[in-house]
């Protein structure tokens, strides 16, 4: 896994950004959620989310990288309550039908290899007229997507990161409405907003 080697310097790679604009788009994507609720999060990487979880009835954190798993226990320093932690494959959860009332992920479609197989199991653990939130980046609009095409000949390649996924599109063929799509820089990053039908 591909991660278990970018997970010392992961925090430090992103610091930049999150102080400009991911910790922004964190909250506001977190804020779609609903309070008091069971909700999971997929590849949760180091715990960048967790200043922004809404309080819950129970949260799960799910990541199928051991030592990205490992830094966001690390976070919470032994505050145990707040979430719990597990480790799989976002293609296949361990989880019952309807478990969840809503569920999310951050920068994770991108570096799924099959995107779709996440989205049905979603739709599937997810309860009817729960709500599925992503921040993700995506293909952007207009002739820059064909800039996207060429960079995902490399990026996928050498950091397993798809630049050219059009998730939203992949949520819609799974059988997710789709209720709001914001596009943020350019459109190169989309929060979307879906519930289960
Ligand atoms: C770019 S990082 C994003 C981490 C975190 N969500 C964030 O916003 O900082 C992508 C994460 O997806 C995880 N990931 C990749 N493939 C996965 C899979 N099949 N199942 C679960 N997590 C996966 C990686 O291990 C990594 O932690």
């Amino acid at each position: 896994m591909i991660y278990d080697k970018f997970a010392n310097g992961y925090d430090c790679a992103l610091a930049p950004f999150e102080k400009r604009f991911l910790e922004k788009w964190r909250r506001e994507t977190l804020s779609h959620l609903p309070e008091n609720a069971e909700i999971l999060e997929i590849g949760a990487g180091t715990g960048a989310n967790f200043p922004f979880y809404p309080p819950s009835k129970h949260a799960v954190a799910s990541e199928i990288s051991r030592k990205m798993l490992e830094k966001a226990r690390e976070k919470l320093n032994g505050e145990t309550n707040f979430v719990n932690f597990i480790q799989n494959n976002a293609e296949t959860l361990p989880f019952a039908e309807n478990s969840f009332d809503a569920a999310f992920a951050t920068l994770v479609f991108c570096s799924l290899e099959k995107p779709g197989n996440a989205f049905l199991e979603l739709k599937r653990i997810v309860r009817p007229s729960g709500k599925i939130v992503l921040l993700e980046h995506v293909r952007p609009p207009g002739i820059s997507g064909y800039l996207f095409d060429f960079l995902n000949i490399f990026t996928s390649a050498l950091i397993a990161d798809c630049f050219n996924r059009e998730t939203a599109k992949l949520a819609q063929d799974a059988g997710l409405k789709i209720l709001n799509v914001k596009k943020k820089a350019f459109g190169i990053v989309n929060l979307i907003v879906c519930e289960n039908v």
